[in-house]
Protein backbone atom coordinates (compact mmCIF):
# COMPACT_ATOMS: atom_id res chain seq x y z
CA UNK A 1 0.00 0.00 0.00
CA UNK A 2 1.45 3.69 -0.88
CA UNK A 3 1.80 5.99 1.90
CA UNK A 4 -1.09 8.68 2.11
CA UNK A 5 0.01 11.81 0.59
CA UNK A 6 -0.50 15.13 3.06
CA UNK A 7 1.59 17.90 1.62
CA UNK A 8 3.07 19.11 5.39
CA UNK A 9 2.29 22.86 3.97
CA UNK A 10 -1.51 22.32 3.87
CA UNK A 11 -2.92 23.98 1.36
CA UNK A 12 -0.64 26.73 1.02
CA UNK A 13 0.88 26.92 -2.24
CA UNK A 14 -2.11 24.66 -3.48
CA UNK A 15 -4.63 27.04 -6.10
CA UNK A 16 -8.03 26.32 -4.55
CA UNK A 17 -11.34 27.74 -6.62
CA UNK A 18 -14.46 28.94 -4.56
CA UNK A 19 -17.41 28.21 -7.28
CA UNK A 20 -20.23 31.04 -5.55
CA UNK A 21 -17.89 33.62 -3.32
CA UNK A 22 -19.81 36.77 -2.27
CA UNK A 23 -22.05 35.31 0.58
CA UNK A 24 -20.57 35.84 4.33
CA UNK A 25 -19.30 32.07 3.80
CA UNK A 26 -17.65 32.40 0.20
CA UNK A 27 -15.59 35.62 2.21
CA UNK A 28 -14.98 33.26 5.51
CA UNK A 29 -13.73 30.86 3.24
CA UNK A 30 -11.63 32.87 0.86
CA UNK A 31 -10.09 35.03 3.74
CA UNK A 32 -8.91 31.40 4.95
CA UNK A 33 -7.75 29.75 2.48
CA UNK A 34 -5.92 33.37 1.49
CA UNK A 35 -4.37 33.79 4.94
CA UNK A 36 -3.50 29.94 5.31
CA UNK A 37 -1.54 30.51 1.90
CA UNK A 38 -3.38 29.24 -0.87
CA UNK A 39 -4.37 31.11 -4.17
CA UNK A 40 -7.39 31.68 -3.85
CA UNK A 41 -9.93 31.92 -7.14
CA UNK A 42 -13.43 33.19 -6.48
CA UNK A 43 -16.45 33.02 -8.94
CA UNK A 44 -19.58 34.70 -8.62
CA UNK A 45 -21.65 36.15 -10.60
CA UNK A 46 -21.73 40.27 -9.93
CA UNK A 47 -18.43 41.85 -10.13
CA UNK A 48 -19.36 44.74 -7.75
CA UNK A 49 -20.13 41.68 -4.77
CA UNK A 50 -16.69 40.06 -5.76
CA UNK A 51 -15.14 43.30 -4.85
CA UNK A 52 -15.99 41.69 -0.55
CA UNK A 53 -13.23 38.60 -1.44
CA UNK A 54 -10.76 41.22 -2.53
CA UNK A 55 -11.31 43.40 0.71
CA UNK A 56 -10.29 40.09 2.60
CA UNK A 57 -7.73 38.29 0.12
CA UNK A 58 -6.10 40.92 -1.35
CA UNK A 59 -3.89 38.47 -3.63
CA UNK A 60 -7.16 36.89 -4.66
CA UNK A 61 -7.97 36.26 -8.86
CA UNK A 62 -11.89 37.01 -9.22
CA UNK A 63 -13.47 35.68 -11.83
CA UNK A 64 -17.54 36.70 -12.95
CA UNK A 65 -18.76 33.66 -14.55
CA UNK A 66 -22.83 32.40 -14.64
CA UNK A 67 -21.63 28.96 -12.85
CA UNK A 68 -25.27 27.21 -13.82
CA UNK A 69 -24.44 27.85 -17.55
CA UNK A 70 -21.97 25.13 -18.75
CA UNK A 71 -20.17 26.58 -21.78
CA UNK A 72 -19.69 29.17 -19.39
CA UNK A 73 -17.97 27.10 -16.86
CA UNK A 74 -15.68 25.38 -19.08
CA UNK A 75 -14.95 28.82 -21.36
CA UNK A 76 -13.56 29.77 -17.26
CA UNK A 77 -12.00 26.91 -17.16
CA UNK A 78 -10.13 27.65 -19.99
CA UNK A 79 -9.29 31.03 -18.87
CA UNK A 80 -8.43 29.60 -14.99
CA UNK A 81 -5.91 27.12 -16.77
CA UNK A 82 -4.18 29.29 -18.96
CA UNK A 83 -3.72 32.11 -16.42
CA UNK A 84 -2.97 29.97 -12.95
CA UNK A 85 -2.59 26.15 -14.09
CA UNK A 86 -5.12 23.10 -13.14
CA UNK A 87 -6.70 23.74 -9.51
CA UNK A 88 -6.30 21.61 -6.32
CA UNK A 89 -9.29 22.73 -5.03
CA UNK A 90 -13.29 23.53 -5.76
CA UNK A 91 -15.14 24.88 -2.54
CA UNK A 92 -18.66 25.06 -4.19
CA UNK A 93 -21.17 27.07 -2.52
CA UNK A 94 -23.59 28.09 -4.90
CA UNK A 95 -26.78 27.85 -2.93
CA UNK A 96 -30.40 29.53 -1.78
CA UNK A 97 -33.42 28.67 -0.05
CA UNK A 98 -37.29 28.13 -1.64
CA UNK A 99 -39.83 26.58 0.16
CA UNK A 100 -42.60 26.90 2.66
CA UNK A 101 -46.47 26.36 2.14
CA UNK A 102 -46.26 22.59 2.84
CA UNK A 103 -46.48 20.36 0.20
CA UNK A 104 -48.67 22.41 -2.21
CA UNK A 105 -46.09 24.76 -1.77
CA UNK A 106 -43.58 23.16 -3.82
CA UNK A 107 -43.52 24.74 -6.99
CA UNK A 108 -42.12 24.25 -10.06
CA UNK A 109 -40.38 27.86 -10.50
CA UNK A 110 -38.84 27.05 -6.86
CA UNK A 111 -37.97 24.08 -8.16
CA UNK A 112 -36.50 25.02 -11.44
CA UNK A 113 -34.23 27.72 -9.19
CA UNK A 114 -33.23 25.24 -6.83
CA UNK A 115 -32.14 22.60 -9.29
CA UNK A 116 -30.37 25.30 -11.24
CA UNK A 117 -28.61 26.63 -8.05
CA UNK A 118 -27.74 23.67 -6.25
CA UNK A 119 -27.55 20.94 -8.44
CA UNK A 120 -26.76 22.13 -12.11
CA UNK A 121 -23.63 25.09 -10.43
CA UNK A 122 -22.62 21.32 -8.62
CA UNK A 123 -22.44 19.23 -11.86
CA UNK A 124 -20.87 21.95 -13.91
CA UNK A 125 -17.97 22.87 -11.89
CA UNK A 126 -17.46 19.19 -10.78
CA UNK A 127 -17.76 17.97 -14.72
CA UNK A 128 -15.28 21.03 -15.85
CA UNK A 129 -12.95 20.64 -13.17
CA UNK A 130 -12.89 16.89 -12.27
CA UNK A 131 -9.16 16.21 -14.23
CA UNK A 132 -7.79 18.72 -12.02
CA UNK A 133 -8.87 17.25 -8.75
CA UNK A 134 -7.31 13.85 -10.25
CA UNK A 135 -4.19 15.06 -11.33
CA UNK A 136 -3.48 16.97 -8.27
CA UNK A 137 -1.79 15.28 -5.77
CA UNK A 138 -4.33 17.05 -3.14
CA UNK A 139 -7.18 17.43 -5.11
CA UNK A 140 -9.91 18.49 -2.89
CA UNK A 141 -14.05 19.34 -3.34
CA UNK A 142 -16.50 20.28 -0.84
CA UNK A 143 -20.12 21.43 -0.99
CA UNK A 144 -22.13 22.66 2.10
CA UNK A 145 -25.51 20.50 2.45
CA UNK A 146 -28.04 20.70 4.60
CA UNK A 147 -29.35 18.44 7.78
CA UNK A 148 -33.22 18.64 6.24
CA UNK A 149 -31.96 15.92 3.49
CA UNK A 150 -32.05 13.71 7.06
CA UNK A 151 -35.25 14.52 8.29
CA UNK A 152 -37.43 16.67 5.05
CA UNK A 153 -40.16 18.28 5.74
CA UNK A 154 -43.36 18.76 3.21
CA UNK A 155 -42.70 22.68 2.84
CA UNK A 156 -38.54 21.77 2.66
CA UNK A 157 -39.25 18.74 -0.02
CA UNK A 158 -37.70 20.92 -2.63
CA UNK A 159 -35.15 21.82 -0.87
CA UNK A 160 -34.29 18.57 1.14
CA UNK A 161 -34.44 17.14 -2.40
CA UNK A 162 -32.24 19.32 -4.04
CA UNK A 163 -29.57 19.35 -1.34
CA UNK A 164 -29.96 15.24 -1.70
CA UNK A 165 -29.25 14.66 -4.96
CA UNK A 166 -25.91 17.36 -4.37
CA UNK A 167 -24.73 14.69 -2.10
CA UNK A 168 -25.37 12.18 -4.40
CA UNK A 169 -23.17 13.82 -6.89
CA UNK A 170 -20.69 14.42 -4.77
CA UNK A 171 -20.46 11.04 -3.64
CA UNK A 172 -20.37 9.83 -6.86
CA UNK A 173 -17.50 12.50 -7.62
CA UNK A 174 -15.72 10.66 -4.79
CA UNK A 175 -16.41 7.17 -5.63
CA UNK A 176 -14.63 8.24 -9.01
CA UNK A 177 -11.40 9.85 -6.72
CA UNK A 178 -11.43 6.48 -4.48
CA UNK A 179 -11.10 4.51 -7.90
CA UNK A 180 -8.15 6.86 -9.22
CA UNK A 181 -6.14 6.49 -6.17
CA UNK A 182 -6.16 7.73 -2.67
CA UNK A 183 -4.85 11.54 -3.72
CA UNK A 184 -8.60 13.47 -3.98
CA UNK A 185 -11.45 13.43 -1.47
CA UNK A 186 -14.84 14.71 -1.67
CA UNK A 187 -16.07 15.87 1.22
CA UNK A 188 -19.59 17.12 2.50
CA UNK A 189 -20.40 19.39 5.29
CA UNK A 190 -23.73 19.52 6.46
CA UNK A 191 -25.34 22.93 8.47
CA UNK A 192 -28.53 23.76 9.81
CA UNK A 193 -27.76 27.21 9.26
CA UNK A 194 -24.24 28.60 8.67
CA UNK A 195 -25.60 31.63 10.41
CA UNK A 196 -22.18 32.02 12.90
CA UNK A 197 -20.75 29.02 11.53
CA UNK A 198 -18.99 30.21 8.71
CA UNK A 199 -15.57 31.03 10.29
CA UNK A 200 -15.92 27.20 11.24
CA UNK A 201 -16.76 26.62 8.16
CA UNK A 202 -13.82 28.03 6.87
CA UNK A 203 -11.56 26.24 8.95
CA UNK A 204 -12.60 23.16 8.28
CA UNK A 205 -12.16 23.77 4.25
CA UNK A 206 -8.60 24.78 5.56
CA UNK A 207 -7.71 21.50 7.37
CA UNK A 208 -9.54 19.26 4.11
CA UNK A 209 -5.23 19.67 3.17
CA UNK A 210 -4.18 18.40 6.75
CA UNK A 211 -5.67 15.03 6.77
CA UNK A 212 -4.70 12.38 3.92
CA UNK A 213 -7.77 11.72 0.96
CA UNK A 214 -8.63 8.49 1.97
CA UNK A 215 -9.72 9.52 5.77
CA UNK A 216 -11.44 12.25 4.46
CA UNK A 217 -13.22 10.85 0.78
CA UNK A 218 -16.74 10.69 0.55
CA UNK A 219 -17.11 11.88 4.67
CA UNK A 220 -20.35 13.92 5.71
CA UNK A 221 -19.46 16.02 8.47
CA UNK A 222 -22.14 17.91 9.69
CA UNK A 223 -21.18 21.20 11.62
CA UNK A 224 -23.17 22.65 14.58
CA UNK A 225 -22.71 25.86 16.44
N1 LIG B 1 -27.09 29.90 4.60
C1 LIG B 1 -27.46 28.86 5.33
O1 LIG B 1 -27.93 28.98 6.46
C2 LIG B 1 -27.29 27.48 4.78
C3 LIG B 1 -27.92 26.39 5.38
C4 LIG B 1 -27.70 25.10 4.87
C5 LIG B 1 -26.86 24.93 3.76
N2 LIG B 1 -26.30 26.04 3.18
C6 LIG B 1 -25.48 25.86 2.01
O2 LIG B 1 -24.22 26.42 2.23
C7 LIG B 1 -23.69 26.91 0.98
C8 LIG B 1 -23.29 28.37 1.18
O3 LIG B 1 -24.44 29.06 1.64
P1 LIG B 1 -24.64 30.60 1.35
O4 LIG B 1 -25.88 31.03 2.05
O5 LIG B 1 -23.37 31.29 1.61
O6 LIG B 1 -24.88 30.52 -0.22
P2 LIG B 1 -25.59 31.54 -1.21
O7 LIG B 1 -25.47 32.91 -0.67
O8 LIG B 1 -26.95 31.04 -1.55
O9 LIG B 1 -24.70 31.32 -2.51
C9 LIG B 1 -23.31 31.61 -2.47
C10 LIG B 1 -22.96 32.54 -3.61
O10 LIG B 1 -23.23 31.93 -4.85
C11 LIG B 1 -23.27 32.96 -5.83
N3 LIG B 1 -24.07 32.54 -6.98
C12 LIG B 1 -25.39 32.31 -7.01
N4 LIG B 1 -25.76 31.91 -8.26
C13 LIG B 1 -24.64 31.88 -9.00
C14 LIG B 1 -24.35 31.56 -10.35
N5 LIG B 1 -25.32 31.17 -11.19
N6 LIG B 1 -23.09 31.66 -10.78
C15 LIG B 1 -22.10 32.09 -9.94
N7 LIG B 1 -22.30 32.40 -8.65
C16 LIG B 1 -23.56 32.30 -8.19
C17 LIG B 1 -23.88 34.15 -5.10
O11 LIG B 1 -23.10 35.27 -5.36
P3 LIG B 1 -23.45 36.38 -6.47
O12 LIG B 1 -24.93 36.58 -6.43
O13 LIG B 1 -22.66 37.54 -6.05
O14 LIG B 1 -23.00 35.76 -7.73
C18 LIG B 1 -23.74 33.83 -3.61
O15 LIG B 1 -23.02 34.80 -2.90
C19 LIG B 1 -24.79 26.72 -0.04
O16 LIG B 1 -24.61 25.53 -0.74
C20 LIG B 1 -26.04 26.61 0.81
O17 LIG B 1 -27.10 25.91 0.19
C21 LIG B 1 -26.49 27.28 3.66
Amino acid sequence: MPEPVVDPAGVAGHTVLIAGATSTAGVAVAAALAGAGAQVLAVGSDAERLERVIEVAPDASVYVCDLADYAQVTALAATLHAEHGPIDGLVHLVGGWRGGGGLDGQTDTDWDFLHERVVQTLRNTTRAFNADLLASFTGRLAIVSSVSVDAPTPGGANYASAKAAAETWTRAVGHGFAKSGDTAAAVIFAVRSLDGLEPRLAAEVVALWDAPAAALNNTRRILTP
